[in-house]
């Protein structure tokens, strides 16, 4: 029989995370001949997970430039993607959230006519400009879709709002997906100035902000309420895996630099980053992803912005949005610092997102469609 031939591009971090546990899934059916293509938008932090999970690719655009701007990334992505596409011809192709990779390759497939499915569907903050532009790169890539996989049935409500009712599949987020894998290879130290931490004696917070709405007062805002919350509470070490975007770079340097207590460090890998969730006592971000992976975790979570397209955890009771101002982000945080019942009411292991079966669920959905193999899988539900 002839094999389904399935493109999955994806070119950042969280995608390589959330796209792996896809790729393993799909290497395993014999069905389909599995062909990845990165756009490299991102380079190191996406090698460092490709690393992780063993995984390799066919095509590698190579994209990344220091410093990078929304259109040379959409103008590189799509001229690339256009090639590979006429030279590949796949039957089918996986795009990924909502990065500028996810959109453009959602458009090349367009261009090229072919099918598209998009995983991590259907999540929306419901203002454009937050996040931006991911927001827009979402909607946009739900118009393109063939197959939408939508993490929760809330994603798949907002699907329907904007009038896209067919090919939904409410499937868990992949993250938990990819969680089973690295919580099996948890290591036992960090292997960097981290294993310096009196780990028993001190609480950890973990604080991760690269956001692009967050650039500037927002982000400098939400530093020096971390730097606060430090010199107030002699018992607590902040860990901040700083991303590599120079914006970023440098406020974090300018205001949390030299600091006793703060630990500016490089990205970790992905099985470090779970291990340190998992050590941690609460998380102070404005990532997507860490919003699905702490709860699992059992770990509160300070979400640092005004909205959030992942209302499912806020409901559970294990995040709570702290905005981006200074005195709101202290008063929040110490609120669980200092009383214990706060904290314990947030401190719940949750799993809105997923159940780890996310990926067979997506390959069972396009071969049912697509290949008129099996059956329709059952939609996710939570317990
Ligand atoms: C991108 C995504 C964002 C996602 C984030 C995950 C868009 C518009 N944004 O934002 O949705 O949350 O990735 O991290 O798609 N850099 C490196 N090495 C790397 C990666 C990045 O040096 O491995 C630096 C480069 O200077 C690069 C800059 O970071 O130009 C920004 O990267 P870019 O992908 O444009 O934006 P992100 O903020 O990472
Ligand atoms: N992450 C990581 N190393 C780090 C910081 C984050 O592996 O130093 C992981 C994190 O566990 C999550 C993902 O990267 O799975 C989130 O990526 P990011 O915050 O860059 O993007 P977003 O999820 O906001 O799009």
């Amino acid at each position: 029989m002839k094999k389904i031939r399935i493109m999955s591009i994806f070119g950042t971090r969280p995608e390589a995370i959330k796209m792996a546990p896809l790729l393993l899934e799909l290497q395993r059916r014999p069905e389909i001949e599995s062909i990845p293509c990165l756009t490299a938008q991102h380079r190191e932090m996406l090698d460092s997970v490709m690393h992780l999970f063993g995984l390799s690719a066919d095509y590698d655009l190579n994209i990344m430039e220091p410093g990078q701007t929304l259109s040379t990334v959409t103008a590189k992505a799509l001229t690339g993607l256009g090639r590979v596409l006429d030279e590949a011809r796949p039957d089918f192709v996986f795009v990924h959230g909502d990065t500028t990779t996810c959109f453009t390759a959602a458009l090349a497939a367009f261009y090229a006519k072919i099918p598209v499915g998009h995983v991590e569907a259907g999540l929306r903050s419901g203002d454009v400009y937050s996040p931006y532009p991911e927001e827009m790169n979402r909607k946009l890539t739900g118009q393109i879709a063939a197959l939408h996989f939508a993490p929760t049935a809330g994603n798949a409500e907002n699907l329907r709002r904007e009038g896209i009712t067919d090919g939904i599949f409410v499937t868990g987020n992949t993250v938990i997906d990819a969680m089973r894998y690295t919580i099996d290879r948890f290591p036992g130290t960090f292997g960097n100035k981290l294993d310096d931490i009196d780990w028993p004696n001190r609480r950890i917070i973990t604080l991760t902000c690269h956001r692009r709405e967050n650039y500037g007062t927002p982000m400098q805002e939400i530093f020096k309420a971390a730097k606060t919350l430090v010199d107030r509470h002699p018992d607590i070490e902040l860990v901040y895996p700083v991303h590599p975007a120079p914006a970023v770079r440098e406020a974090a340097q300018a205001i949390l630099g030299g600091t006793e207590r703060i630990h500016l460090i490089a990205p970790l890998d992905t099985v470090q980053m779970h291990a340190l969730l998992a050590r941690s006592c609460l998380v102070l971000t404005d990532s997507g992803g860490l919003q699905e992976e702490a709860p699992a975790l059992g770990k509160p979570v300070l979400v640092l912005r005004k909205e959030t397209e992942r209302p499912e955890a806020i409901t559970a009771g294990t995040a709570r949005l702290a905005g981006v101002a200074y005195d709101n982000i202290l008063h929040e945080a110490e609120r669980l610092l200092l009383d214990p019942t706060a904290y314990a009411a947030m401190a719940n292991a949750v799993n809105p997102y997923g159940d780890g079966h996310a990926a067979e669920r997506i390959v069972d959905a396009v071969l049912w469609r697509f290949g008129g193999m099996g059956e329709r899988p059952g939609d996710f539900r939570p317990l």
